[in-house]
């Protein structure tokens, strides 16, 4: 399942961080630099230094920012998030059809970690580019992403995706992967949509019995589904 994350971070939260990626000396190198073998030959784009400081201390305002989400943290489950990255698109720049590495080594770590789930925070104004729209293959067909800067969209790991060539301007945005407690799609987009009809009942009715039991069903599936 596609979900949308408006207002991830404030308008004043992403002139900042573009100010920051914009600089000369921020440190910016080839995206082919991270690409898995596949990735390699479909790959056209840069990414911002990972090891860098700018992209711990970037990835760090994301990270707060996402903490603070309770939408993120319903639609995610996350159980690890890896340290956000950076990437721009200009020029023809693109980034052909894909699905994303399945276990990646957290930097610095010797830790593996699993894609559950793959996000987006879009840096740019759409009015700003031209093409780099985030196409992703679903069940019920390719979908087109392209959000206002602040804004992110998560979506399976699993599914094939691409972005397509920048012919105008330049596209910036964040991107990451979750591992999530529930590793299967279909399971953890149940649970949101529970989740979210949870919250809106206890506004309507919080004192309905029957609400509390539906809490509990959501609760046990949890534990049922969950790996910590
Ligand atoms: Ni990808």
């Amino acid at each position: 399942m596609l979900i949308h994350l408006p207002e991830v971070l404030s308008k004043e939260q992403v002139a900042r961080m573009r100010e920051a990626l914009l600089a000369p000396a921020a440190p910016w190198v080839d995206g082919l630099a991270t690409a898995g073998h596949q990735g390699a030959r479909v790959k056209d784009n840069r990414q911002l230094n990972e090891a860098s400081p700018l992209a711990r201390e970037l990835g760090n305002v994301i990270l707060e920012a996402l903490e603070r989400h309770p939408r993120f943290i319903s639609a995610a489950l996350p159980l690890r998030v890896y340290p956000p990255m950076f990437n721009r698109y200009a020029g023809g720049g693109h980034f052909g059809a894909h699905v994303d590495n399945s276990l990646r080594l957290v930097p610095g770590t010797s830790m593996r970690f699993r894609t559950d789930v793959s996000a987006t925070l879009f840096l740019a104004e759409p009015e700003e580019y031209d093409g780099g729209e985030l196409q992703i293959e679903e069940v019920y067909g390719t979908q087109s992403v392209k959000l206002p800067a602040g804004d992110m969209v998560l979506y399976p790991s699993t599914s094939l995706h691409q972005v397509t060539p920048v012919t105008r301007g330049e596209r910036l945005a964040s991107f990451f992967w979750i591992q999530s407690m529930v590793r299967d799609d279909a399971k953890r987009s149940l649970l949101f949509d529970m989740d979210m009809s949870i919250q809106q009942l206890g506004v309507q009715n919080p004192e309905e019995m029957a609400l509390v039991r539906l809490t509990g069903c959501y609760h046990n599936l949890l534990r049922m589904w969950g790996e910590t």
